[in-house]
């Protein structure tokens, strides 16, 4: 999903000026079973479903958004690293399970530099102690957990603002 909307812009509060703001959303592996996947943690709605609710937001707020997915680890740090050269501003980052696992997905988030935020649908800090621990969360502007998918419209908004104020 590619939102070009060329009527809206990000007015940047440093110097006044209005640019397309571009976000890429990653989701990592076994998010594309959104909807059938443990619904009773993640939720009824598919990533489909998630698609369209980013696209009507992206509308109103005047960004591109673009979204991602893949259960390959090597696919994944392939696409963060191709956003550090393709205008990516910003990243709404669920690295799914390897939130808890993955140093070298996380090592490629320190090298591009590009601000993101960390959602999850489930709230991890109420599940199994293994999933307390986050690899991302420390390099991340911030962290959005518990809400659904709702948690991808929150952190799309708070990114904007985000940018907005740089
Ligand atoms: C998740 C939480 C992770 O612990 C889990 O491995 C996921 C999804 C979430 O969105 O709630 O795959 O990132």
């Amino acid at each position: 999903m590619a939102t070009a909307l060329d009527k809206m812009a990000v007015r940047s509060a440093a110097n006044g000026t209005e640019t397309t703001v571009n976000v890429l959303v990653i989701n990592g592996p076994n998010l594309n079973l959104l909807g059938s996947r443990e619904p009773q943690i993640y939720g009824a709605d598919t990533l489909a479903v998630l698609a369209d609710r980013l696209a009507a937001a992206a509308q109103k707020t005047g960004v591109t958004v673009e979204m991602f997915q893949s259960d390959s680890e090597r696919e994944l740090i392939a696409r963060v690293q191709a956003a550090g050269g393709d205008g990516t501003d910003f990243i709404i980052l669920n690295p799914a399970g390897l939130t808890h696992a993955s140093v070298p997905f996380r090592d490629a988030f320190a090298a591009v530099s590009i601000p993101f935020i960390e959602v999850h649908l489930s709230n991890p800090y109420a599940r199994e102690p293994f999933r307390h621990r986050s690899l991302f969360s420390d390099l991340a502007v911030g962290v959005v957990a518990g809400f659904g998918i709702r948690s991808y419209e929150f952190a799309l908004e708070a990114a904007v603002s985000h940018l907005a104020a740089r």
